[in-house]
């Protein structure tokens, strides 16, 4: 593995545009190895574009985004998926037709070797794979806590359990990173922090770091061991929780100061 400094993963100097808008504005991030890093800022700050450029799922016009040192910048989400990227998106992504089970079992698509006619003619590799992925998918629904649903249709789930699921799908990637945005939105309190133990879990026991976006300020403060604060498309904080709590702009976009907001809405439009 390339040296690394103990970040994982990367963004320098993005910048991405919608026609108009700049979403993201020379936006640069380091995650750590190990760590939980929260992303935060008000609606339409840039968080899930952000997201969307270190998966891949976006193509910035300016900057980099480095991967165990690589430069990943060119992969397609797919290759950054088998790369060891994992990704769940906003709102619901699993399959309402399909059991806790099977839609975890999906999750190992990027990971088949082989080939469809591997598969298909039952080849002994195809079939030790096939092996080994149902036994890694027992593991994630242990983990999960999921073995009184492993068979449950996902679409009679209730919201945080179908999350719990889309957790599992992401996990058996065998990611070396996760990235989740807005995971916990529209959950009870107690799911929340459910997902939050899961979260903390991830980090300790399967020593995977995770990046998340999350609205919850407590959650964030109590989970994150990095923050990044975003506003209007450019970063104005990022320190640890503490850090980020005390920081005069982080207190200013988040009580709403009209000041800094047409200061960087004159930006934009420049
Ligand atoms: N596919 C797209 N096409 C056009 N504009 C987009 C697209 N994706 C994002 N944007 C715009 O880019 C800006 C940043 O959006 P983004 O979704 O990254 O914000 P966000 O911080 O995730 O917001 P939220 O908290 O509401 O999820 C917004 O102005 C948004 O309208
Ligand atoms: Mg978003």
């Amino acid at each position: 593995m390339a040296r690394t400094n103990g970040t994982i993963l990367e963004a320098r100097l993005l910048s991405l545009r919608f026609g108009a808008i700049a979403a993201l504005r020379d936006v640069s991030i380091q995650i750590g190895a190990g760590k939980i890093h929260a992303l935060i800022g008000p609606n339409g700050a840039g968080k899930s574009s952000l997201l969307n450029c270190l998966s891949g799922f976006y193509v910035p016009w300016k900057g980099s985004v480095i991967f165990e040192g690589r430069d990943i910048s060119a992969l397609r989400p797919n290759l950054r998926a088998q790369a060891g990227i994992a990704r769940t998106f906003q709102g619901i992504q699993t399959y309402p037709g399909m059991t806790a089970r099977e839609n975890i079992l999906t999750g190992f698509h990027g990971r088949m070797t082989g080939g469809v006619f591997a598969a298909l003619f039952r080849w002994p590799a195809a079939i030790r794979q096939e092996e080994a992925f149902t036994a890694r998918a027992e593991e994630i629904i242990d983990f999960l806590e999921l073995e009184e649903h492993r068979h449950t249709m996902v679409g009679e789930m209730p919201y945080g359990l179908r999350k719990r699921v889309d957790l599992g799908r992401a996990l058996a990637l065998e990611p070396k990173i996760l990235v989740m945005d807005e995971p916990m939105a529209g959950m009870s309190p107690e799911e929340k922090a459910i997902l939050a133990r899961y979260i903390l879990d991830i980090r300790d026991n399967f020593e995977i770091p995770v990046v998340l976006v999350e609205h919850d300020m407590e959650v964030v403060m109590d989970i994150s061991d990095q923050v990044t604060v975003l506003e209007f498309g450019a970063v104005i904080a990022d320190g640890t929780p503490a850090q980020v709590r005390a920081d005069p702009r982080v207190i200013a976009a988040y009580l709403g100061s009209t000041q800094s907001a047409d200061a960087a809405a004159v930006e934009v439009s420049a």
